[in-house]
């Protein structure tokens, strides 16, 4: 059974993604600091699973516990890395603290599997900035970053392409997500957010579960039909899934090159206010809202060209705003009812 290590496989998207990766018949095996997660979603995992996975607290900026780790697992093929600190604003106050994070964490990992590797990298439409056209596709122009979350990710991709181009053995797709929101259907697991949510989506299911205030709209001046901004929301699961593509991919040789990037989006963008109507309209529940002024440092809109993916990773996203919403609202209301 092929062997997949999963960094960052307690946090949001890495646990949906351990999910997919068991189901599709893989080993997987999780690294955490357990940072931005909690351990109890090690006994979710198992609750929806039926496996006890092989968990190992490191910390990715420990190089002599990286090392110690791969060279204790070389039987792993493939890393599927998501470990890495993601808060826009918090990166703008620290950008330090995200820099040497992020960044020691990819070179310890890539330092310390230095044998024949597939990788997967956890990349961001943030890379895009404001694009010229849309949909946006993989040969847009990459803009400066707005924030050093986003430095990071274009810096991280640009280490991953240059180590590729001189390391035969190291197989790389980036997958460039887009706004992954939701929850599993079992709403045993999904986003745990640190404190007060900065992202739209858990936004709302804690104001509506009435853990927040009302929601401020961050704009309704925009160039868009309904004057709020646009962006590409992805279901966590058809995210998770799309690892999996792209592992299968890598093991199969059919890359064009040693490093590959791919759009992982629905290809269709939803504005704020239609965002907020489909939550209402899909869990009865009333939001209370105001409009604010737009949040510094936010673009537009944006939208994903995922043609690449559909046809080269043969992977589609399936699941509609209505199922973000509802498993999203699901899982707000499990949490509250068994607080981690
Ligand atoms: C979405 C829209 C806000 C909160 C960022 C990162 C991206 C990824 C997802 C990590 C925007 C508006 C939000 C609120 C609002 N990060 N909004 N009121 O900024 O598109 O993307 O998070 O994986 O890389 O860039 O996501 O959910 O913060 O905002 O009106 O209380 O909702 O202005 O238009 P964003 P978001």
């Amino acid at each position: 059974m092929t062997k997949i290590l999963v960094t960052g496989g307690t946090g949001y998207i890495g646990s949906h993604t351990v999910v997919e990766l068991h189901n599709a018949g893989y080993e997987v095996v999780i690294l955490d600091n357990l940072s931005n997660s909690n351990i109890k979603i090690l006994t979710q995992l198992h609750a929806i699973t039926g496996k006890w996975f092989n968990f190992n607290e490191i910390d990715l900026q420990d190089q002599d516990a990286v090392q110690k780790f791969a060279e204790e697992n070389g039987d792993i093929t493939g890393i599927i890395h998501f470990a890495a600190y993601k808060a826009v604003g918090e990166s703008v106050e620290q950008p330090l603290k995200y820099y040497k994070n992020n960044f020691y964490g990819l070179i310890n990992l890539l330092t310390s599997f230095n044998r024949k590797i597939d990788f997967v990298f956890s990349s961001s439409c943030t890379v895009y900035g404001q694009p010229d056209s849309l949909p946006v596709t993989e040969l847009a122009q990459v803009k400066k970053a707005e924030s050093p979350y986003g430095n990071t990710k274009q810096i991280a991709e640009e280490i991953l392409s240059e180590t590729a181009a001189v390391t035969p053995e190291l197989n790389v797709i980036a997958l460039r997500y887009f706004n992954p929101v939701g929850a599993h259907e079992t709403a045993l697991i999904g986003e745990l957010p640190n404190g007060v949510p900065a992202n739209l989506v858990p936004f709302i299911t804690q104001s509506a579960i009435g853990k927040r205030g009302p929601i401020t709209v961050y704009g309704s001046d925009y160039e868009t039909p309904d004057g709020s901004a646009i962006r590409d929301y992805i279901h966590v699961v058809d995210l998770a899934k799309a690892h999996v593509a792209a592992i299968k991919r890598l093991e199969e040789g059919k890359t064009d090159s040693n490093y590959e990037m791919f759009n992982i989006g629905t290809g269709k963008g939803s504005s704020v206010l239609e965002i907020i109507s489909a939550f209402e309209n899909t869990t009865g529940e009333t939001l209370n809202y105001n409009v604010g002024p737009r949040r510094i440092g936010d673009i537009v809109q944006i939208y994903g060209d995922v043609k690449k993916s559909n046809e080269q990773l043969g992977w589609t996203a399936k699941l509609d705003i209505n199922e973000m919403m509802r498993s999203a609202w699901e899982w707000e209301k499990y949490i509250k009812a068994n607080p981690f």
